[in-house]
């Protein structure tokens, strides 16, 4: 598989298969990934590598503690800009509507968008996956590096027959995630992926997100 192939079949995979994967196979992805760059080679991220019981754990106790706190124990950063103008605003309401378009569930059905909203916390049934922390001095150039280094493990996932759901859904239930994963003080959790085999049987299998044409973000000077 090439880097257009892998980056065209990159998708968020919402639907697992429970086939394992192995440790060898994560630390083979993981180690060619630690090429990406990062500003001064700073190499801001860390990452916590889960599967079994260890993320069964989590799983139970976030699904737990949804009976009570719907909404989680809190982001220690803004998942999304807390006024998010046009055009960002459109395009995250038609992602959303594609997906559930996808899975047959209406906009009056606000029960059964929740319900798939929380298969989240339930990893898309992935067999594994990643929670990715940066030590707490990092700035915004840091987290782009973060960001090239989830996307190289994104494509690496691919090369293997992999797929992967980029998650940071987990960043509302940072003090479990913390906890369960002994992450220190000076931590920033970001973001969880997931990672495993796509069940191809499931309806969301289908859906593909769209994307803007390249004349709408790119302006060309000097050409
Ligand atoms: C950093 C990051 C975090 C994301 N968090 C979530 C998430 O918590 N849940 C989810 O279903 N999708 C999540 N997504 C997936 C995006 O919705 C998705 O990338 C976007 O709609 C484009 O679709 P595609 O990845 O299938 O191409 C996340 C993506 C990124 C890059």
């Amino acid at each position: 598989m090439n880097v257009s192939e892998a980056l065209a079949t990159r998708k968020t995979c919402r639907a697992f298969k429970d086939t394992p994967v192995s440790e060898a196979l994560l630390r083979e992805i993981l180690t060619t990934a630690l090429r990406a760059p990062s500003g001064g080679n700073l190499q801001p991220w860390r990452v916590y590598a889960v599967t079994g019981a260890v993320q069964q754990a989590i799983v139970d106790e976030v699904q737990e503690k949804m009976k009570t706190t719907p909404r989680g124990e809190g982001a220690e950063y803004h998942i999304y800009p807390p006024e998010l103008t046009e055009p960002y605003k459109t395009r995250r309401f038609q992602v959303g509507e594609g997906m559930y378009a996808a899975l047959g569930i209406p906009r009056e059905d606000k029960a059964a968008r929740l319900t798939w909203f929380a298969r989240n916390y339930a990893f898309f049934g992935a067999p594994a996956a990643l929670f990715f922390t940066m030590d707490r001095q990092m700035q915004e150039g840091q987290w782009s590096d973060c960001g090239m280094f989830m996307q190289s493990i994104m494509l690496l996932a691919r090369e293997h027959g992999l797929h992967t759901a980029a998650q940071e859904a987990w960043a509302v239930w940072t003090p479990t995630v913390v906890k369960a994963l002994n992450i220190p003080d000076n931590e920033m959790l970001f973001c969880g992926v997931a990672i495993g085999y796509e069940d191809e049987s499931h309806p969301i299998a289908s859906f593909r997100s769209e994307r803007v044409p390249v004349d709408e973000i790119v302006s060309f000077h000097g050409f």
